[in-house]
């Protein structure tokens, strides 16, 4: 689309879209193949809406490019049973070329606190049905919520058969929190090899993200319910900051273009509202913000921040020689560490979250769920006198950190929960006052998740590492899978699910640990 303006796309993707007069009608195409093989998705639930997902596939390897340069009209069906009578409605939404032929319906006047079946037919071929849900009321009481979290699905590391396990798990929501493609061309002692080499180019992006999607364990979760999804680094390249490059195999002569195709392709395959292109599709593909950072309410029950801390912040500080990328430093030896102006969500997020908690004063959700990329506790990986510390997570962005929970403590903000991904293990423990002072005051909890498949570097250190870093009570290095989290008024219990070796296609599913929080006390137990 050459010229399409935020008004003209917000109007494709409401429900009530009639067939626009130069979008292909599907009766006007035979097909060869089934255009739906990435499946289905929902995401970004709120109380009357949910945004429901599917991308037509050109079909594979045959060069037939039925519809390739041609924007199309998709029909919708949606339904409160499975077999489609009880109040069916149906509609056809537009699915742009210039966005891969990806949908984002944003289905609105739904009932709050109510599961919903829906589907896609393309001429003659038809979707597999999903099944999604709208948050409860705000005002709503709530009993109970279950919520699984995942990230880190490196294709070359293992089968995502987590996945397979998580669809038992009778969850209203899952919570993806970054690194759902990785941008490698292959990895040593790979389980099995990507398709396409290092990912550049906007057609990479798309081939990698169709790759890991061919997964039919992340198509069964990602059709049981609505997901909450941010992003790490590398849906566009390793360690990345902001507009500058990180440390990767696969920058281009051009970053900015790069991670504007990378952005471009992450709107494309994730169930998330149109409101996220702040300037449009033509925005997007210039290099404009994707605003993916928001918060939503359950019910009575918690409020969830989905934060972005890769797309504003500044970029690390003291690698040797001045590399791009991450590394260990000595805080004492980095002057910029402290540094008050270094920010790792931007000044408009910061700003956003810190008014986010003074609001929360106001209403009398028990619980504030901050979804987020990386570890927020210090991990001191120095065993003894002085630090050393990894700059790529909030050890980084200390004085970031520090603004943030004094922000919590200025409004007493209720109960927070940290939880997190990126580090590729399972750390466990508490949110402190002061993150450099061990006996200053637990404030919240964290929950850092080990990842679907990405690989850790086991457990051989990590009773020294845990004994250094006494805030946090529990870690693991070695196993792979996700947590889920139940949330009730009193309190949470946390399980540690992980599979038995994600080098198998079939994979047993276990729990490492279980902990539990009671409301209003800010001490995470573990009891199992
Ligand atoms: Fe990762």
């Amino acid at each position: 689309m050459a010229h399409t303006t935020r008004r003209e796309l917000l109007k494709w993707t409401v429900a009530a879209v009639s067939p626009l007069s130069y979008a292909l009608s599907s009766a006007q195409i035979v097909l060869k193949h089934n255009p739906f093989s990435l499946g289905v998705a929902s995401g970004a639930p709120n109380h009357h809406s949910v945004v429901l997902w599917t991308r037509l596939m050109p079909e594979a390897g045959s060069g037939n490019l039925q519809f390739a340069s041609t924007d199309v009209t998709v029909k919708w069906e949606v339904a409160d049973d499975e077999s489609f009578k009880v109040n069916r409605r149906a509609g056809q939404v537009v699915a742009l070329a210039a966005l891969a032929h990806s949908v984002h319906l944003e289905l609105d006047g739904l009932q709050s606190d109510r599961w919903y079946f829906y589907r896609f037919q393309f001429g003659d071929a038809q979707s597999t049905t999903g099944r999604t849900r709208t948050l409860p009321h705000p005002e709503a009481m709530v009993q109970k919520l279950r919520v699984a979290y995942a990230s880190c699905q490196r294709w070359e590391h293992g089968y995502f058969s987590a996945y397979d396990h998580m669809c038992q798990e009778n969850l209203d929501l899952v919570l993806f929190l970054g690194d759902y493609i990785y941008e490698y061309a292959g990895a040593a002692n790979a389980v099995r090899l990507p398709t396409g080499g290092w990912v550049k180019s906007l057609d990479d992006y798309r081939e990698r993200y169709a790759l890991n999607k061919s997964e039919k364990g992340l198509q069964a979760m990602h059709a049981q319910c609505p997901w909450l999804v941010t992003w790490d680094d590398h849906e566009v390249s390793n360690d990345y900051a902001g507009l500058e490059r990180g440390q990767s195999g696969n920058i281009s002569f051009n970053f900015a273009a790069q991670r504007a195709s990378a952005y471009q392709a992450f709107y494309e395959h994730m169930p998330i509202r149109a409101s996220a292109l702040t300037r449009s599709i033509d925005g997007l593909i210039q290099g404009a913000e994707l605003r993916i950072y928001g918060q939503v309410a359950y019910g009575q029950l918690a409020n969830f921040y989905l934060l972005d801390d890769r797309q504003y912040r500044d970029r690390q500080v003291c690698n040797k020689l001045g590399t791009y990328g991450s590394g260990f430093v000595n805080p004492d030896q980095c002057e910029d560490w402290f540094n008050p102006k270094r920010s790792l969500l931007g000044a408009e997020q910061s700003q956003w979250l810190d008014q986010a908690f003074e609001n929360a004063q106001k209403d009398k959700r028990p619980w504030n769920v901050l979804a987020q990329q990386t570890i927020f506790g210090r991990r001191d990986f120095k065993v003894g006198e002085g630090y050393t510390l990894w700059n790529d997570g909030w050890d980084g962005y200390s004085a970031a950190r520090q603004k943030m929970t004094q922000s919590m403590q200025n409004y007493g903000l209720k109960n927070p929960v940290l939880i997190g991904g990126d580090v590729h293990e399972n750390w466990v423990g508490h949110v402190m006052a002061d993150a450099y002072k061990d006996d200053s005051a637990k404030i919240g909890v964290e929950f850092c998740g080990a990842g679907i498949t990405a690989r850790s570097a086991g457990n051989s250190k990590l009773t020294a590492r845990l004994a250094e870093n006494p805030h946090f009570i529990f870690a693991d290095s070695e196993r792979k899978g996700y947590g889920v989290v139940e949330f009730t008024p009193k309190q949470i219990k946390t399980e540690l699910r992980v599979v038995d070796d994600v080098r198998q296609k079939q994979t047993k599913i276990e729990t490492l640990a279980k902990f539990v929080v009671e409301a209003g006390v800010p001490q995470v137990q573990r009891t199992g």
